[in-house]
């Protein structure tokens, strides 16, 4: 892939505090145009501003759109690295497939982020916990209203250096269960990364701010019974010392966090039992004693304990609110690797 790049003339200063997540974009961004006719062209990094867009453009009218996420870090020794490039460009993929919209070369997409990073590479943070967000997008850009399979298609990455997504830091969050919205269902779009799946969160988001929780839980459409994951990351518990995570039965999105904690845990000599787990199963864990430690994990949220769930009227509160050792172990071993603290025995890393 032939990228052409335009440097920006007027390049911003950079900012070094209080960067919060997704507030920040650095100088430039990348683009590529899709044409059914003649496939991907013009690929170009550009300085950062605001896209020219046709009103009547697939992606505002009928949210053909997906998206990823992943980090670029700074090690000690000043090295840029990302954590498993190629496993955004499969999913990427599988998302693309589902809503039809068209396929990115897993190379292209690689390297179309190593292309930016490095330009833009003085703006990935230096401090440990802090990283360079990257979200590359993707979207239906057809200029009509008629329902049809998309034929035109844009393809963005910006970057974003940030800090924790929480307020909390590695803090406890609040977390609430849902009861009457759904997220997804199986056949439907929960396993791929779309919008469109954060848009039918944002009522029940909302509900759950306005009552002080972080973000909510969701339970499977279907029988309104199954745990599935939070808002922007997926869950683990440890029940009465089993370590559980929701099985991936298509309605959840297929964490690349996910993933790599259950490898991290089952190296480390534990059993990690994907497996259904019911609401009912989840809630007389927590009132015998017996849900030791409840966890969240993502890119942009990293390894984050749950110190309180509520459901159903009643707040329950686990390991006294703190983090937990399975917890902290394993935040310190993914953040360790992906940082450059810890060796990478698992091949995990992309230097840039
Ligand atoms: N689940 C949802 C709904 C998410 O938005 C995310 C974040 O990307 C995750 C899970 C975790 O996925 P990953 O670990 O690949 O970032
Ligand atoms: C990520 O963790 O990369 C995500 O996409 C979550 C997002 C909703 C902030």
């Amino acid at each position: 892939m032939n990228i052409s790049i335009t440097k920006t003339t007027a390049p911003k200063a950079i900012p070094t505090e209080n960067l919060g997540f997704g507030k920040h974009f650095t100088d430039h961004m990348f683009l590529m145009d899709y044409d059914r006719e003649t496939g991907w062209s013009n690929a170009r990094i550009v300085p950062f501003g605001r896209i020219d867009m046709h009103p009547a453009a697939t992606v505002f009218h009928y949210g053909a759109e997906i998206f990823e996420g992943l980090k670029a870090y700074r090690r000690e020794d000043g090295k840029v690295q990302l954590f498993r490039p190629y496993e955004n460009a499969r999913r990427m993929n599988n998302s693309a497939e589902r809503l039809r919209l068209p396929q990115i070369d897993e190379n292209d997409f690689v390297d179309a982020i190593k292309a930016l990073v490095k330009v833009d590479e003085a703006w990935v943070p230096a401090n440990f916990g802090e990283s360079l967000y990257i979200r590359p997008f993707l979207f239906g850009n057809d200029e009509t209203l008629g329902v049809h399979s998309i034929r035109k298609a844009t393809f963005i990455i910006i970057l974003s250096p940030s800090g924790s997504y929480y307020p909390e830091g590695i803090n406890p969050v609040k977390i609430m269960i849902e009861k009457d919205d759904v997220r997804a269902v199986k056949g439907g779009t929960g396993f791929a990364k779309c919008g469109g799946n954060y848009a039918a969160a944002n009522r029940a988001g909302e509900n759950a701010e306005k009552k002080g929780y972080t973000q909510v839980l969701w339970l499977d459409g279907v029988h309104r019974k199954y745990i599935e994951e939070v808002g922007a990351m997926n869950v683990m518990f440890k029940i009465d010392g089993e370590i559980v995570t929701p099985e991936l039965t298509g309605s959840i999105l297929p964490g690349i966090t996910r993933k790599s904690c259950i490898e991290v845990l089952k190296n480390q000599g534990y059993k990690v039992n994907e497996r259904l787990l019911s609401i009912d199963e989840l809630v007389e864990a927590m009132k015998d004693g017996k849900l030791e430690e409840a966890w969240g994990c993502g890119t942009a949220a990293v390894v984050s304990p749950i110190g309180k769930l509520y459901y159903d009227g009643t707040e329950y509160v686990i390991n006294n609110g703190e983090i937990g050792e399975v917890t902290q172990k394993l935040y310190d071993i993914l953040t360790g690797i992906q940082w450059g603290k810890v060796e990478d025995t698992y091949n995990w890393i992309e230097s840039i």
